[in-house]
């Protein structure tokens, strides 16, 4: 994970630096470092704890300068303390250089940097790549950028590096291999993150640096920009130079509290995005331009396998239920990290689908390579545009949810369900195995959709009073049925990211397998119940649980009365088609958490231990 932003023009970097930071904190928020040069050396301050605590740190601190890199961190080699937070110096404070990825290979190099007279300070892989840098450049007696080259050539693993030198004090070299990397064009200036973010109020022209590129961004005394970019094999690159489509204002909290819950509070707009242009009322058509494109390609699927982590895994649960009900090809969902690693079986008529909310998903990512290696055809489903699984996958569509700060993914959630029930209609229609009305009925419910999340929205003020009752709570259990057990395992999810309190999602039949065991007055039980498929059997595991005097928080459908009767506490949804009930009835698993974790004063958007882009596997 981690943050990397880089300034070099004729502004002064520190503010620009620290905003970037603030934008990344989502990435890892473990320790914070920046490096700035002024007095003709390299300085870095760097601090434990939260970018705000780096702030006040350099408050009486001398930070001007108009080249620097910063990095926020979230630990992987050696604990989050100041010695191993980034930026990282060579032996003589030469180099400076932060760093995104793990080099896998830094125990081997570090040993024989050691026996050259090498001293390391951190237990980081990252010094050692400076260490490297600055050992080739000196020895070998070549320029800093070879020495780049030569060094990048040897690391095993994944990075994103920002590199500056004392020596050239108006050049930053920056790289990347698995991990992102943007580049920002200024008016004589560049900035270089690991996302648009820290980018976009100074400009939108940007690259996305590829695989093994490194670029040497520099601005001459004269204050003329120059960038270079080469790959490993040293070839130069013509830039593509692309307009960053992103709005200030969607960084920015608005009036909420947290971005969580201002992005809950999206979910009306951003169902709409993602649906808007793709089905068409009056026409009664959807149109999914990558299936369109493709369509060759799906039609002769014998299997879909889905892959993706975390919320995105379990959206990928509802596509499964969704593509089998309606264009009956047969579907399976993976952890793409096991996927990755068990030598799956995959054959050039099986069709991939990566899901992914950050497209920065390491094991995603290492999902996607392994597909397309083995011949499938790869679509994405992500967020980010431009990033590292919307470029490697063959095709895809975007989820259009805007950017997502919060940690725990919301408005990503809906969305992605929103496009794959768009892409099992796409495929029901392209198979012709689907009838006009139903089409129309999906399609209603689709346009539908904005609406009633508005009124399950209206929810909010009920369900933050009953969440006090539950703040205390140790354990939950979260039972569904068919297109509602993803929802379990998603609102599980989201009450131990955020509250930290131990909960589990399960089939409600499965719940006399074991979980049953648990169940006493202390076991808030939370039952999705919105759909009428099941209708009974989901009554009976509820009697299940009130038998053993636990407490039920049912999500029912409007006009529900059974249920309702059963349960302490119920939050009544508007009804919909089944495939489309997890996207409104996610909106009070989310502000339950939500309202949980505020509750017992949690830091609702950083959550301990958590980041939202895990770059590493
Ligand atoms: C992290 C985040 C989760 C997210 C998962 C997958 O664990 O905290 O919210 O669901 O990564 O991320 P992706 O960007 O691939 O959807």
């Amino acid at each position: 994970m981690c943050g990397i932003v880089a300034y070099v023009g004729k502004k002064q970097v520190y503010p620009i630096l620290m905003k970037g930071l603030h934008r990344l904190e989502y990435r890892g928020y473990d320790s914070a470092g920046i490096c700035i040069y002024n007095r003709n050396r390299l300085n870095i301050y760097k601090r434990r704890g939260k970018v705000a605590d780096l702030e006040e740190f350099v408050s009486d601190k001398d930070v001007s300068g108009t080249i620097g890199i910063a990095h926020t961190r979230w630990a992987t080699h050696g604990e989050p303390n100041q010695c191993n937070a980034h930026p990282h110096f060579s032996q003589f404070a030469d180099l400076a250089l932060i760093h995104n990825g793990i080099i896998e290979n830094y125990q081997t190099l570090k040993k024989e940097l050691i026996k050259q007279g090498r001293t390391f300070y951190s237990e980081t892989d990252t010094e050692v790549l400076v260490q490297l840098i600055d050992y080739i450049r000196m020895k070998s007696e070549v320029s800093l950028i070879d020495a780049v080259h030569q060094a990048l050539s040897q690391v095993v693993g994944a990075y994103a590096v920002a590199i500056m030198s004392k020596e050239s004090p108006r050049t930053l070299i920056v790289a990347r291999k698995g991990s992102p990397l943007v580049i920002g064009i200024g008016k004589d200036e560049f900035l270089a993150a690991s996302d648009a973010t820290p980018i976009v109020e100074y400009t939108k022209d940007v690259v996305y640096l590829d695989e093994e590129e490194i670029a040497v961004l520099s601005i001459s005394p004269k204050g003329k920009p120059k960038m270079e970019i080469t790959n490993l094999k040293n070839v130069k690159k013509v830039p593509l130079i692309r307009k960053l489509e992103m709005n200030l204002s969607a960084l920015e909290k608005g009036g909420y509290p947290h971005f969580m819950l201002k992005e809950i509070y999206e979910q009306p707009k951003t169902i709409r995005d993602s649906l808007s242009g793709r089905i068409n009322i009056e026409r009664n058509t959807v149109a999914l331009s990558g299936v369109i494109d493709n369509k060759e390609k799906f039609l002769k699927a014998r299997r879909i396998i889905i892959v993706g982590c975390g919320t995105s895994w379990h959206a990928g649960l509802v596509g499964e239920y969704a593509i089998e009900e309606l264009a009956r090809i047969p579907v399976e969902v993976e952890y793409a990290s096991e996927f990755r690693y068990r030598d799956p079986l995959i054959y050039p008529d099986d069709v991939v689908i990566a899901i992914s909310q950050s497209g920065e998903t390491a094991d995603t990512l290492a999902a996607v390579k392994i597909a397309k290696q083995r011949g499938a055809f790869v679509y994405g489903i992500c967020n980010v545009v431009g990033s590292s699984i919307a470029r490697a996958t063959d095709s895809g569509s975007y989820m259009h949810a805007g950017p997502e700060i919060g940690v725990a993914s919301t408005k990503a959630f809906t969305a992605q369900v929103g496009v794959l029930v768009l892409l099992a209609l796409a495929l029901a229609k392209e198979k012709k195995i689907i009838n006009g009305s139903r089409m129309e009925q999906i399609i209603k419910a689709m346009y539908e959709l904005p609406g009633k999340i508005e009124q399950s929205l209206k929810q909010n003020g009920a369900i933050a009073d009953f969440a006090k009752i539950f703040t205390y709570s140790r354990n939950f259990l979260y039972l569904g049925r068919g297109y509602s057990y993803p929802l379990a395992l998603e609102g599980a999810l989201k009450l131990k990211e955020i509250s930290y309190i131990h909960a589990e999602g399960y089939p409600a039949a499965e719940m006399k397998h074991g979980p049953i065991a648990l169940i006493d007055a202390e076991m808030p039980v939370v039952v999705i119940a919105a759909q009428k498929e099941n209708y009974e059997k989901i009554l009976s595991n509820i009697q299940e649980v009130k038998a053993r005097q636990g407490r039920i928080i049912s999500i029912v459908s409007e006009g529900d009365t059974e249920v309702k009767a059963l349960s302490d506490f119920s939050v009544e949804i508007p009804q919909t088609e089944a495939m489309l009930m997890p996207i409104l009835a996610c909106i009070p698993l989310q502000l339950l958490a939500y309202h949980i974790a505020v509750q017992k004063g949690c830091n609702v958007d950083q959550p301990r231990n958590l980041a939202k882009s895990v770059t590493v596997e």
